[in-house]
């Protein structure tokens, strides 16, 4: 079978468990073979789509009742919201690889890893919610997930806009502050909790990777600036904003052919201190090793970083190189001091990531502009 129409297959299952199952042997069928890349919707094949339990029971996102995590019930409330939205994950993966004629073969294989992520993480969360004595449908569900899918199902383009970003993008920011509640229950089930999330983050920063990937191919090949047509998408397709504003997001990528992503979240209060603050995420490196982030500036704005001259973040001269766990994840919050830049001012900026003792360069980064507001 076409491994495009396996994932239909897996994605109009209503089981769970079935769902995952059809999902890695949609995987492992497309892992050994050629994904052809000719037509292959057809009319009316939209019929059951996406599959899914009658329960949970699903409501409107203002009706999901706010519990504790200080009480068992409370927790198994929690971990079920996130095995919710890695359900309805799963099938927003499938349906990137189905809906979508016309892409490169690396587009679906892209979807198809993310749908294989995903499958993981519900099968996690979901076997940790059997151990608290629960299953998947004892708690309502928010519906405001397969919405946005439903929105962008004519516009690819739309899709890998608002998807990964409304998604999977505010999945990366509320998930360490879960983390650290979990923390201070620090009861074994919420210990495991926070196991499982730091697997599940470290796949979410490919994700909103990917998506943003293919945002920028698809606005690329129709000549669309991508920062420029981004608020107008928001807006036609009244799509939630992502809070707090990032002045900026650059995605870092291995060369061709090698594992790596990375994540730059830049973000200026708007306060009087001319600091940037930087969030940068990596996954797929090399496992237990120390990276530097690197940023060159030129003040010649036309989205060409022709400069070479590389300074450590958070300040020149004063690195602080980011470790990788043993799955090659890091994390790191760095600065950047702006106050030699006047008010207002604009430069290209782009992102290096070295190994801090071999000085191999693992990601690299477009040509981003910045401009420095108070
Ligand atoms: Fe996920
Ligand atoms: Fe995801």
């Amino acid at each position: 079978m076409h491994p495009r129409l396996s994932a239909l297959a897996a994605l109009r299952l209503t089981d769970p468990e079935q769902k995952v199952a059809a999902t890695r042997a949609t995987v492992a069928l497309a892992a050994t073979d050629s994904i052809a890349t000719a037509p292959i919707r057809t009319e009316g094949d939209d019929l059951g789509v996406p599959g899914r339990p009658e329960r949970p029971l699903r409501v409107a996102a203002t009706a999901v009742q706010k519990r504790s995590p200080f009480t068992p019930e409370g927790r198994a409330a929690l971990i079920h919201s996130i095995c919710h939205i890695e359900f309805n994950a799963i099938n927003l993966a499938l349906d990137a690889v189905w809906r979508y004629d016309g892409m490169p073969e690396a587009y679906y294989r892209d979807w198809l890893r993310v749908a294989d992520e995903e499958a993981l993480h519900f099968t996690l969360l979901h076997a940790h919610l059997q151990d608290m004595g629960y299953r998947y449908g004892d708690f309502p569900g928010h519906d405001g997930l397969w919405n946005m899918c439903e929105k962008t199902k004519d516009d690819v383009l739309a899709r890998m806009a608002l998807v990964p970003r409304t998604l999977e993008a505010r999945g990366l920011d509320a998930t360490p502050l879960i983390q650290a509640k979990l923390k201070r229950v620090n009861t074994p089930d919420a210990l495991r909790a926070v196991e499982i999330l730091d697997v599940i983050l470290r796949d979410e920063v490919g994700h909103v990777a990917i998506g943003n990937h293919w945002y920028r191919w698809l606005c690329d090949r129709a000549g669309i600036d991508p920062e420029a047509a981004y608020p107008g998408l928001v807006a036609r397709y009244d799509a939630p904003r992502h809070k707090p504003p990032f002045n900026l997001e650059a995605i870092l990528r291995a060369p061709t052919g090698q594992d790596g992503f990375g994540l730059v979240n830049f973000r200026q209060p708007n306060d009087a201190d001319q600091i940037a603050y930087l969030d940068v995420w990596l996954r797929d490196l090399p496992p237990n090793r120390y990276y530097s982030v690197k940023y060159a500036t030129d003040a010649n704005v036309d989205g060409d970083c022709t400069s070479t001259d590389w300074v450590d973040l958070p300040r020149p001269h004063r690195p602080n190189p980011i470790h990788t766990d043993d799955r090659g994840t890091g994390r790191g919050s760095l600065f950047l001091d702006l106050s030699a830049f006047p008010v207002g001012s604009t430069f290209d900026i782009h992102f290096e990531v070295v190994d801090a003792f071999g000085g191999t360069i693992m990601l690299t980064s477009d040509c981003y502009q910045f401009t420095v507001t108070q």
